[in-house]
């Protein structure tokens, strides 16, 4: 039996190119980072310092586009926490999904994020992401905490920096995979590129 479905348009034009440039540009960090972390041998690694903190930059410049957007469209309401269906969407992932039963959310234009993706991604909004940042930027000016007044410990700073970056590859892991439990397994990708979601009508 085939499912009707019903097109909705998700994600707009900035959106869709904020997601994929975040992305790219996390995964490089990722990459330069963990070769300055002294993982493996690739770029040799004065580079991988100089293109670490190009990507950093260019990706605190994305970051302050993604807030002025976020707040100038009202987006920002799409990360409102609430658990309602929190549970049903949580027992969902758990089990109905390998009994192929339905899902309990259907996406909207007005409300595009499930309970549990919008704890998810305020998470990563808000912990994960300012925790690199902060975190990076201290590393990146060591030289001037004395001058700056600042008294920190490098040593921690590194630390959480690190722990940031293994906290960004857990989400990448599991966010990759939820993006193929759409009705096909390249459903969502295809929305994050062309907008549009194809979600079954009831
Ligand atoms: C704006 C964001 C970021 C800034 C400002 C930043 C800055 C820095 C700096 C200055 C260093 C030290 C380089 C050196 O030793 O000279 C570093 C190291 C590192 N970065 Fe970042 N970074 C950022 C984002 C990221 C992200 C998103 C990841 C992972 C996905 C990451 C992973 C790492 C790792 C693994 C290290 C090595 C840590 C160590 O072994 O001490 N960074 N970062």
């Amino acid at each position: 039996m085939t499912t009707a479905t019903i097109r909705v348009y998700l994600f707009k034009g900035f959106e869709r190119l904020w997601h994929w440039t975040q992305a790219l540009l996390i995964i490089l960090l990722g990459i330069t980072g963990f070769e300055i972390h002294n993982s493996y041998h690739l770029f040799g690694y004065q580079k991988a310092v100089m293109l670490h903190n190009t990507l950093a930059w260019a990706l605190i410049a994305l970051i302050v586009f993604a807030i002025f957007w976020h707040l100038t469209t009202g987006e920002w309401r799409q990360y409102v926490p609430t658990t309602e269906r929190l549970s049903a969407v949580a027992h969902y992932y758990a089990v109905g999904i390998f009994k192929n039963e339905k899902h309990p959310f259907k996406e909207s234009e007005a409300s595009k994020l499930n309970p549990l993706q919008r704890f998810t991604y305020l998470g990563f909004k808000i912990l994960i992401i300012p925790v690199q940042v902060t975190t990076g930027l201290l590393y990146m000016y060591y030289n001037h905490w004395h001058e700056w007044g600042i008294f920190a410990r490098l040593d921690l700073t590194a630390l959480l920096h690190t722990a940031g970056a293994f906290a960004l590859i857990s989400f990448f892991i599991v966010h990759v995979y939820m993006t193929t439990t759409g009705h096909t397994p390249l459903a969502h990708i295809k929305a994050m590129i062309t907008g549009w979601e194809e979600i079954e009508a009831d």
